[in-house]
Order: C-alpha cells, then structure tokens, then sequence
C-alpha cells in the first residue's frame, strides 16, 4: 500500500476509473451473456486489436508470458532449442522461453535503445538456434528492421516481445507487425491494461496463428478432440470487454505519457541524470519512464523526501538473479546489461497522473540540480 500522499509510480486504480461506468456495464453484460471464456467479447477484440496493429491475427491468451511461450511453440520451437533474448527484462521473457523447454540465450543491449543490440546476434547464433525475442523495453522500440534482416540471414524466427509497448511504432510501423508474431500483456499496469492477467499473440501468418489457437486450448482443432498437446491459456471475457473499453484510449493515453516525459526531460535537461532517447522516427510507448543516474540511491532517497516514489526495472538482470546465475549461455558477457542495471530507475508516469503531481515531480527533478553534494 502506498503511503498517502506520496505519488506511486503507476496507478491503475486511478486509469481504470476514468472507465468506471462503462466497465460496470459491461461486467453486468458478460455476467447476463452467460458466456464466460472465448465467447464474443474475446472474438470482438481480437478483431478492433489485430486492426489496431496492422496484423491479420490476435490470439488472446491467459496472460503475457503465456503469450510469449505459445508463440514461439507457434512457430515451431521446440524443447532443446536456442532463443536468443535479453537479460535486462522482466523475468517472464525468460521464463516463457524455459516454460517450453526451450534454452535462453543472452545478448547484451544497446546502450542508446536499451534493447537487444542487433550486431552481437552473428556472434551468439550456434546450430541450435531457432528464434529471437527481441524486448521493446520501457516502451522503446527494438531496431526491427536490422533484426529481421539478421534472423533472415539465419533462418531464424522473431517473436516480439511487447509487454511494455502497446503502440510503439517504427516509420508508423507498429512493434507488434514486424516479426513473424510478436506476445502482448494485459496485466494491469501495462499501457493497455485489464483487471485481471490476459495476453495476446499477434501475427500475419496464418498457419502460425492456426497454431496458436489450437495450443491455447488443449490444442483442439475441433471441440475435445486434440490435434496438439496443447495447453489451458485462454482470455476470458470480462478482461476482454474491459480491453476493448480501454483500446480507443490507447493512442491518446500513449499520447498523454509522452507529454509528461517531456517534461520530465527538460526539468533533468543539464543534470546529471541521463533521460530515454528520443529516436528519429520511432514512437515511444513510454510505458515507463526509466532515467540513468550515477548517484540512484541518493536521487531515489531525495525523491523519497519530496513524496515521490521510485522503482527499479529491474534491481537484477535475470542473469544475475538466483534461480538463473551462471546457467545462461551469454550471461557471463553483458558488460552493457550489467552497468546500466546499476544506475536506471523508474519515475511515476501513467496516463491519469495529475497535472499538480507532474508539476511536483517536475519540481523537485529541478531541485535535484540544486541540492547540497
Ligand atoms: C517484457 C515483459 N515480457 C513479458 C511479460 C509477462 O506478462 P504477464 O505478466 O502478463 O505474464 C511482462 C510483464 O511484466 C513484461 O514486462
């Protein structure tokens, strides 16, 4: 629980009751449909977000790493495989990966984009290697384009994944629209929350998105007859009502973040403190507003005393943590990975966030400068 007074970091209490009345209503119309799991809601969806993306295919599923594990299964990953992904991310990137028996691998990033850096991917492809998950970390897009033409010339898959950046674009491209699928999250924070957990696997490739389908739910092709060993992964229909209320807010409220990390951007203009990059032709979903700064645990503390929280994405690499130290090839060499999970933290940013809170954080980023040393 947050201390009153103080400005959290997200709030989807707060965007969630910007839909109040409409959510309730539809919660009262799933409840009276009597259809609870795949009913039309999710089939509604699926449709107003494929469109949304610029892809053929959505699939919902039960949640983000659900998401990212069924579509690399989709596109033929099997146990024993190599997937080359990144280790600054959420652990789920790489837990969907080991769900399907499959073998991380880790590149280390870009310093600028923070996301997989394209030119180390030659280096760490091996005759196992199937696919490549790159992270739109925070929102930033990955430099598709250069990864598409390295899996090409490996005869790799690319699945995104977009956990963090429901409406990141390159050249008004959407991310989601560039590998052969991508996965989606739903859980309550992400730019395009639910009120429960819920995922989506995206793509233009039909016989991957037949696939896909099937997997989801005890791989039928037909009611109770198994085609696949599939699993149980299904949207049910109240997130997926509550995703098609939020969906046409999606593009404003990606707005909307980017307005308030501009500000943030010219209150550390000068400081000490390095802010995202703002890339040439790339949209940033700003999910999370994730600075660089030498001093974190002092500039955390400081914002602490003005009432502002602060949070780490991540405290850890994944290959630093416990259940992964020294068991991932790759991880013994992520020199990039390892300096910056020193020195990010993430600063409150969420559509809801009110004008008088951005005005406070903005304030006391200003005072940071001034501050006795
Ligand atoms: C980058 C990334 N990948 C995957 C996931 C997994 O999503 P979920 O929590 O819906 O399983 C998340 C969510 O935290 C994420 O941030």
């Amino acid at each position: 629980m947050m201390p009153s007074g103080q400005i959290p970091v997200a709030n989807p209490l707060l965007d969630s009751m910007r839909h109040e009345a409409v959510i309730r209503a539809a919660m009262g119309r799933v409840l009276t449909s009597g259809d609870y799991i795949l009913g039309p809601e999710v089939l509604a969806f699926e449709q107003e977000f494929a469109t949304w993306l610029g892809v053929d295919h959505c699939i919902g599923v039960a949640s983000g790493t659900d998401a990212v594990a069924l579509a690399l299964r989709s596109c033929g990953v099997q146990p024993g495989d190599e997937v080359i992904t990144v280790s600054l991310t959420a652990v789920a990137t790489v837990a969907a990966i080991q769900q399907i028996g499959a073998v991380p691998v880790f590149a280390d990033i870009d310093p600028l984009t923070r996301c997989i850096n394209p030119s180390l991917l030659p280096l760490l492809v091996s005759d196992r290697t199937k696919a490549i998950v790159p992270v739109h970390l925070y929102g930033q897009p990955a430099p598709m384009p250069d990864i598409m033409r390295i899996a090409a010339q490996y005869g790799l898959w690319v699945v995104e994944d977009c956990a963090q950046a429901h409406g990141a674009a390159i050249a008004n491209q959407k991310v989601g629209s560039f590998g052969h699928a991508a996965a989606f999250s739903f859980y309550p924070t992400k730019n395009l929350g639910a009120l429960g957990d819920g995922g989506a696997v995206v793509t233009s490739l039909t016989d991957v998105a037949d696939t896909c389908r099937a997997l989801r739910q005890y791989g039928w092709q037909e009611r109770f007859i198994s085609s696949l060993p599939g699993i149980n992964s299904r949207l049910d229909e109240l997130q997926a009502a509550i995703l098609r209320i939020k969906l046409p807010f999606l593009t404003d409220d990606n707005h909307k973040r980017n307005l308030i990390a501009a500000q943030y951007r010219s209150a550390l203009h000068g400081t000490d403190i390095t802010t995202p990059p703002l890339i040439a032709n790339t949209a940033h979903a700003m999910h999370l507003f994730v600075v660089e700064c030498p001093q974190r645990d002092k500039f955390r503390k400081f914002l602490l005393e003005h009432q502002i929280a602060t949070a780490l994405h991540y405290p850890q690499a994944v290959h630093q943590q416990p259940a992964y130290r020294g068991c991932i090839r790759g991880g013994e060499n992520l020199p990039i990975t390892e300096t910056l999970t020193q020195r990010i933290v993430t600063l409150p940013l969420f559509p809801s966030l009110p004008e008088s809170s951005v005005t406070k954080i903005c304030a006391a980023l200003e005072a940071w400068r001034y501050r006795e040393q």
